[in-house]
């Protein structure tokens, strides 16, 4: 007994971040490590946003801000909402905060009570179990198997929603999977949610500009029937290469928001001036450098998936949207070689790299232990060698 929190001691390091540590650490040691545990574009953040931020310093602008965030910029975010998502807000629906990650832990905060349950699926981003247990709150999770895509279907989410069942979290495009629901798919899921008058739904999108082949992306708060029940998250990490900067936000019934304002207030106030003045660019000013990255990402999804699919013993769906790979290959486990055991996702992640010092983030991570996450946002270079280097090591494997 150290007499700290229990509550605290029951949530878990992010394995993510942990990963992208011991990496870093690998390779200041000199090794020659290749990493594909990242997740962040790897692109810099476009100068014209860079310059933004610059100015914004230049005018002092440098203060605090409101605490739900910078008038103008809520503003261009509920301008966004209407032009893209079909999605009606005010000001009072808006709050800006430090990263996605931040608003989607201040949403959970703001609507659960002990006890309450939270369905999402599995595989899901690291970080929601670990939230929802800081609410005191139960984590209720669907499998979303390799053979439909990663995908829930609306009998599983029907079969698992009870009294308690506060929000249905739903992320689309998926980090880990690249999985996208198509407008039909959520407009089933909506269906089992619409006389559910007790369920919120938080929307995570921050990955909605990062879809290929012609995919739409369609938000779930924009169906008529959900829209006040519905919280939309997004944020500029992602679509803009702006991951460092910490600027994420949420959306829906002001009440909701106004709780949300307030947990904000005692805890970080606002996001970061400079970071705001930065986002604000980034949401107003038109460039065609973010088409340019998403061209980019989706050749060299072209490319990982075609070749991870001639690797022998490897199940991997065509990712559609973010820019990760997310892999089933528990054929290989059983197997052995120069004393590794492979049996699970972390040992497979363990062989890869201390044997090729290849990074890849075991699915357990992410509540599926026969898969692996690997992310596409690096050079073809480094996926070339990459790709070369497991193939050799699943080779020796039996
Ligand atoms: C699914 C998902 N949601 C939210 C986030 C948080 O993004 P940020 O806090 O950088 O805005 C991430 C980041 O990895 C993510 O993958």
């Amino acid at each position: 007994m150290n007499g700290y929190s229990e509550l605290i001691s029951s949530i878990e390091e992010s394995r993510t971040m942990a990963i992208s540590s011991l990496v870093k650490k690998l390779q200041s040691e000199g090794k020659n490590v290749l990493s594909f545990s990242a997740g962040e574009p790897d692109f810099p953040t476009p100068e014209f946003i860079k310059q933004a931020a610059i100015k914004a310093i230049n005018e002092n602008f440098t203060r605090y801000t409101a605490n739900e965030g910078y008038a103008p910029l809520i503003n261009a975010i509920i301008q966004k909402f209407a032009k893209e998502n079909n999605l009606e807000f005010k000001p009072q629906n808006i709050l800006v905060s430090a990263g996605a990650k931040h608003s989607i832990y201040n949403l959970i905060m703001a609507l659960c009570n002990p006890g309450d349950e939270v369905i999402f699926q599995s595989p899901y981003w690291v970080s929601y179990p670990e939230m929802v247990k800081l609410a005191q709150s139960t984590p209720v999770i669907i499998d979303a198997e390799v053979e439909q895509e990663y995908k829930v279907s609306p009998a599983q989410l029907e079969k698992v929603i009870t009294p308690k069942t506060k929000i249905f979290l739903f992320n689309t495009p998926s980090n880990p999977t690249g999985s996208v629901y198509s407008k039909e798919e959520i407009l089933a899921l909506a269906e089992v949610l619409k006389n559910k008058e007790h369920i919120y739904i938080v929307s995570d999108e921050i990955y909605e500009k990062i879809v290929f082949d012609g995919e739409e992306h369609f938000s779930i708060g924009s169906i008529d029937y959900l829209k006040d029940r519905t919280i939309t998250i997004n944020g500029v990490s992602k679509a803009y290469a702006m991951t460092g900067w910490r600027i994420g936000y949420a959306a829906g019934d002001a009440g909701i928001i106004k709780l949300a304002r307030n947990l904000q207030s005692h805890s970080t106030s606002n996001a970061a001036s400079i970071s705001q003045a930065a986002a604000l660019a980034a949401l107003t000013q038109e460039s065609d450098e973010i088409e340019d990255m998403i061209k980019k990402f989706k050749e060299r999804r072209d490319f990982i998936y075609e070749a991870l699919n001639k690797v022998k013993g490897v199940k991997c769906p065509l990712p559609k949207g973010a820019f990760y790979v997310f892999y089933d290959v528990s054929s290989y486990y059983g197997t052995k070689v120069n004393g590794y055991n492979i049996n699970d996702s972390s040992s497979f992640c363990n062989y890869l790299l201390t044997e090729e010092s290849v990074g890849l983030v075991p699915g357990v991570a992410f509540g599926n232990d026969k898969c692996v996450r690997m992310s596409y946002a690096c050079s073809f270079e480094d996926l070339t060698d990459g790709l070369e280097r497991i193939t050799r090591a699943l080779s020796k494997l039996n």
